[in-house]
């Protein structure tokens, strides 16, 4: 290919490839596969890499992240950005539209919009390309984070239109709810503290140094405003300038109203305070802006926000409630925690009956007494918060809440390790719940993948005495399990309120499941087994990061601290847990029994394959019937051409094969996902498999 070609080429598929982001993300009406879109992106990373002069910064390539941040560097706002006043009551709404009648004379219009709840942005446009991203910082500088920005699907990095040669929109980025409850998921598997709601997390994302990691936390972004040095002169209203912004490749919220008297603008408030719940992402109030840009002008700006715009919020939503009791609950790694449980209320449309009362220093700065009135709120969180108390309701003679200085189930000494405010039960091999916690995180689906030994089980073959570390899992037999029974209690996954009892019983068939699961689980690879083991600040990635350093359990075991902290992505926390953790000889001895049971502790040579790898850091998920392949014939042959195989969807699954008869659940995750789904014959074009369908018929 000639420089000529390559240049216009990369020209031509950069516009094509923007055109259908804006389709299948602002319009959400794709009109090509993902797996063509795929393609194509991945033809123009090709070209990029091979011309890399025709690379530019506003290429869709860049969405993919990769750019790393080390230092966010301070940048100078062009244009302040300011804030908004904030209002609470019809009255005050009622009372900012009559000052503005004291100062125009004709008929006000104004623009009422979401307000959305994230952190607002700068985008700054030239030519029609994005070409840096800022945060509010302090109104007068903040940081440049474009890089990250690029990653935002929702943010235009070309422009389409009639835009103007220089500008710059204002709009906030939020994180779906649905991003959220996956990150808080996974964070929560990997042992690091939840984001408490979705703006701190879409703050937290948008610093991160790594843009790839943005990129797979999907935030998403919304514009409400532009400004450039003549805007009046281009359009005579905000609304005007949104729609043609709109045209131009920007997310315009689809819910922008306009409203002439406060009635209007009251049903406007009043149908999004109900309404918002059923929004995908969180706002807190709303926004009336005078519409027209030469009313804007009479009315002018303070020092902090324009006259004429103000922001609605919406009340906080909290209640007030009796704290009844505290339960303290003990972690998987033994940490306490205590849980208040609080006299039933109804919030935010559901029943709360406990909340989280964080830590020892939680209960202190409270001063929380037995039988206090305390305040819950349910904003973006999921778990409900006590933020204050009633003392005026305090009853006179109320205990206070003393934190406890045993375990609450096996009666160990608490202790707390030096600079941190969480206390731990130390009996690390004798407390129930961390044994049995232990034993449930090894046998779950990321890790040694045990589906047959559900909690239930678990919970009876630890009180039969059978299993009481999971190296014993490795000596069940047949006879030691079949015909156990117990019939067990479910308990709500947080009110931990009884809701339902069943039968556990090991019967033939379970029986026989649960060893050919053990069984096969002896083949998981090392990353994994390691992930099972549980140890502290050894999440899934971490896991894998250590795995591919140091090869074996032998070298992970006999690491030091320096070692280990000389691999990129860990530090003196992981290295210390990891050296503690090896430091207990029990511990030692459950991995020599797991050895000699069979399981992986080394890292497998990379398989000689003569296929080319062009499936290479794929995982796939395999659902349905093909019309060429067996099920396991399929998954051999992702493996072959160097993807993975994985059994169930999330959202670090890259594609969905789908052949007949896929399950409609397995589609509606994909999709929600926004996982590529491939059929079969995507899958064959995609390895270079060429059928030659007119010879399956009869041949004669
Ligand atoms: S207009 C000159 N419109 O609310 C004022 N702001 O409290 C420009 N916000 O900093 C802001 N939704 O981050 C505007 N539809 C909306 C908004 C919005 C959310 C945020 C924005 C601003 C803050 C003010």
């Amino acid at each position: 290919m000639t420089k000529d070609e390559a240049r216009q080429r990369i020209a031509e598929l950069s516009e094509t490839l923007e055109r259908h982001n804006y389709n299948y993300y602002i319009l959400a009406q794709p009109t090509i596969s993902d797996y063509e879109f795929d393609m194509m992106l991945e033809e123009l990373a090709r070209l990029e890499k091979e011309f890399p002069e025709f690379l530019s910064p506003a290429s869709p390539t860049q969405r993919v992240g990769g750019g790393i941040t080390k230092v966010f560097q301070t940048v100078t706002h062009r244009y302040p950005m300011l804030s908004l006043a904030n209002s609470y009551s019809k009255e005050e709404i009622q009372e900012f539209i009559t000052r503005i009648k004291k100062s125009i004379d004709e008929e006000v219009e104004f623009c009422c919009e979401l307000k959305f709840d994230g952190l607002s942005i700068s985008l700054q446009y030239e030519d029609g390309r994005l070409v840096r991203a800022v945060t509010r910082g302090d109104g007068m500088q903040g940081d440049d984070v474009t890089t990250n920005v690029k990653t935002i699907h929702t943010i235009p990095l070309r422009l389409r239109g009639d835009y103007p040669a220089f500008f710059e929109m204002r709009g906030e980025i939020v994180m779906p709810f649905e991003s959220f409850k996956r990150l808080n998921e996974e964070r929560n598997d990997e042992e690091q503290a939840p984001f408490a709601n979705p703006r701190n997390a879409a703050a937290g994302t948008l610093k991160l140094q790594d843009s790839k990691e943005v990129a797979r936390r999907h935030l998403e972004s919304f514009e409400y405003y532009m400004m450039m040095d003549d805007l009046e002169s281009r359009f005579s209203t905000h609304y005007e300038s949104l729609m043609a912004a709109r045209k131009w490749g920007f997310n315009i919220s689809n819910f922008v109203g306009l409203c002439k008297t406060v009635d209007e603008i009251f049903d406007f408030i009043n149908y999004w305070d109900e309404k918002r719940h059923e929004l995908p992402f969180a706002i807190d109030g709303i926004v009336l802006k005078v519409n027209r840009f030469e009313q804007q002008k009479i009315l002018g700006y303070t020092a902090k926000s324009p006259r004429w715009a103000i922001a609605y919020k919406f009340k906080a939503e909290e209640v007030e409630t009796e704290l009844q009791s505290v339960d303290f609950q003990v972690g998987r790694h033994g940490t306490i925690t205590p849980v208040a449980n609080l006299a039933p209320v109804q919030l935010a449309g559901t029943t709360v009956k406990r909340a989280t009362l964080n830590n020892e220093d939680f209960i202190r700065q409270f001063d929380l007494h037995y039988g206090d009135t305390v305040t819950v709120v349910k904003g973006g969180e999921i778990i409900p918060k006590i933020i204050g108390v009633n003392l005026n309701k305090r009853q006179a003679g109320a205990k206070a809440v003393e934190f406890v200085k045993n375990c609450p189930i096996c009666g160990s000494q608490l202790v707390q390790n030096e600079g941190e405010v969480a206390w731990y039960c130390p009996n690390v091999l004798g407390c129930s719940p961390q044994v049995r916690g232990r034993i449930e995180h090894f046998i779950g689906r990321k890790a040694m993948n045990i589906e047959s030994l559900g909690e239930g089980k678990v919970e009876l073959l630890y009180e039969e005495g059978l299993v009481h570390n999971v190296a014993d899992l490795y000596d069940l037999t047949y006879d030691k399990l079949f015909g156990l029974e117990k019939v067990i209690t479910i308990q709500d996954e947080y009110s931990l309120i009884p809701i339902a009892t069943r039968k556990v019983s090991f019967k033939e068939k379970t029986s026989q499941n649960i060893l050919e699961a053990l069984e096969k689980s002896k083949s998981v690879p090392f990353e994994r087994v390691l992930f099972a083991l549980g140890i502290k600040f050894v999440g899934e990635s971490v896991a894998k990061v250590l795995a591919k350093a140091l090869h074996d359990i032998d070298h992970i075991i006999g690491a030091s601290i320096e070692e280990m902290t000389q691999i990129d992505e860990i530090g003196e926390k992981i290295a210390l847990s990891v050296k503690t953790f090896f430091e207990d000889q029990r511990n030692i001895d459950i991995v020599n029994r797991l050895k000699a049971a069979g399981l992986q502790f080394a890292i497998e040579e990379k398989q000689a394959s003569d296929k080319e790898q062009v499936l290479a850091g794929k995982s796939f998920v395999v659902s349905g019937v093909f019309q060429h392949y067996s099920r396991d014939g399929i998954k051999e042959t992702i493996e072959a051409y160097g993807g993975k195989s994985v059994s169930s969807i999330s959202s670090k699954t890259d594609y969905v094969l789908a052949g007949d008869k896929m399950g409609p659940e397995k589609r509606k995750k994909a999709e929600a996902l926004g996982i590529p789904i491939l059929t079969e014959d995507e899958f064959d074009q995609m390895i270079g498999v060429k059928r030659n369908e007119e010879f399956t018929g009869l041949l004669f």
